[in-house]
């Protein structure tokens, strides 16, 4: 599946992973900037947060508790605020959209 990254400055980047890889993973192998994932994707350091594009908030799995409570960490939350290591990219997911925040707590 492929995923696209906007920075919070608009530079678009279309990566290419394989189902199983978080989001998180996603960029961090595509040299993404933009996201620190300071804990490696155990949900507890907040500074892997993108925003997932309107268009596919609906088939995005929801937050789990650990994940939404981490949200409240981030420097600029919004309603479609995700930890990107917590979105496991999935064939459902090919062409997913998420932005970057200007910076990461
Ligand atoms: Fe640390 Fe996602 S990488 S919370």
């Amino acid at each position: 599946p492929s995923i696209t990254f906007i920075s919070h400055d608009g530079v678009e980047k279309e990566v290419h992973v394989a189902p199983g890889t978080s989001v998180m993973q996603a960029a961090i192998d595509n040299a993404v900037s933009g996201i620190l994932a300071d804990c490696g994707g155990a949900c507890s350091c907040a500074t892997c947060h993108c925003y997932v594009d309107e268009a596919w908030k609906e088939k995005v799995p929801a937050a789990e508790d650990i994940e939404a409570q981490m949200l409240d960490f981030v420097m600029d939350p919004e309603e479609n605020s995700r930890l990107s290591c917590q979105i496991v990219v999935s064939e459902e997911l090919d062409g997913l959209i998420v932005r970057l925040p200007a910076s990461q707590i």
